[in-house]
């Protein structure tokens, strides 16, 4: 409750702040692999979920499984699983964000997919050892591009369309990244309604603020 006033009182000197160091190309670094972070692109410096995926994967034996980080942003997560030596296929909406993953590729001389995609759209027809999901979760509605990495829609549209998706599919291993901060309970009654299931695989305190990583499943019957 208490971070939650808190959080409220400081975050317009928070998005100001904020605006105007993202406003230019940031460079961003993980174990040697390094990304340049696009004004229009989700930045993974000060927000948890990235480091926390970056975390976990690191504990996971990656070798020659197939990966998919739905929703690649800076790509980082990526770059990180390719350097572990997974079979990467990294993905977008966001052509901007592609175009930088595609430059970093060739700098931190590592091998991945990247395709252009909404959700599963282009990538119906793999499955994955892993997908990999940090997903926007504000409740508005994306005005723009740079949008579409924070805000879910006014009526939590991308869940109520990555759901069903999910569960018509047969990857191995799903993950999904959340913050007390978003309306867990919503996306846990869309996930239900299309017969899955969510399960804490692993919980992290960060200032005073719980992120899970959930692992998602079908339901058993
Ligand atoms: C919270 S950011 C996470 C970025 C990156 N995975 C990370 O952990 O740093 C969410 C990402 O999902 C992408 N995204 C939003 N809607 C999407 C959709 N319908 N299809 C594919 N990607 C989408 C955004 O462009 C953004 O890059």
């Amino acid at each position: 409750m208490i971070r939650k006033l808190l959080k409220k009182a400081i975050h317009p000197f928070l998005k100001f702040g904020m605006e105007k160091f993202f406003a230019k190309p940031r460079l961003f670094a993980h174990e040697g692999i390094e990304v340049i972070v696009m004004p229009e692109v989700f930045p993974p410096h000060y927000t948890f979920s990235t480091k926390i995926l970056l975390e976990y994967i690191s504990s996971i034996d990656l070798k020659s499984k197939t990966f998919l980080e739905l929703g690649c942003g800076s790509g980082i997560v990526s770059l990180f699983a390719a350097s572990k030596q997974a079979i990467v296929t990294a993905s977008d909406i966001n052509s901007i964000a592609l175009k930088a993953l595609k430059d970093a590729k060739i700098k931190n001389n590592l091998e991945l997919e990247i395709i252009n995609s909404n959700l599963f759209n282009q990538i119906e027809n793999q499955s994955f050892d892993y997908v990999i999901i940090n997903p926007p979760y504000y409740p508005k509605d994306p005005k723009n591009v740079k949008e579409q990495a924070w805000f879910c829609g006014e009526n939590f549209e991308y869940f109520e369309n990555l759901l069903p998706q999910l569960s018509k599919r047969s990857d191995h291993t799903i993950l999904m990244i959340l913050s007390e901060d978003c309306d867990i309970q919503k996306i846990t009654n869309i996930a239900d309604k299309n017969k899955l299931q969510l399960h804490i695989e692993i919980e992290r305190t960060r200032f005073s603020e719980r992120t899970f990583i959930y692992r998602i499943s079908r339901k058993l019957q």
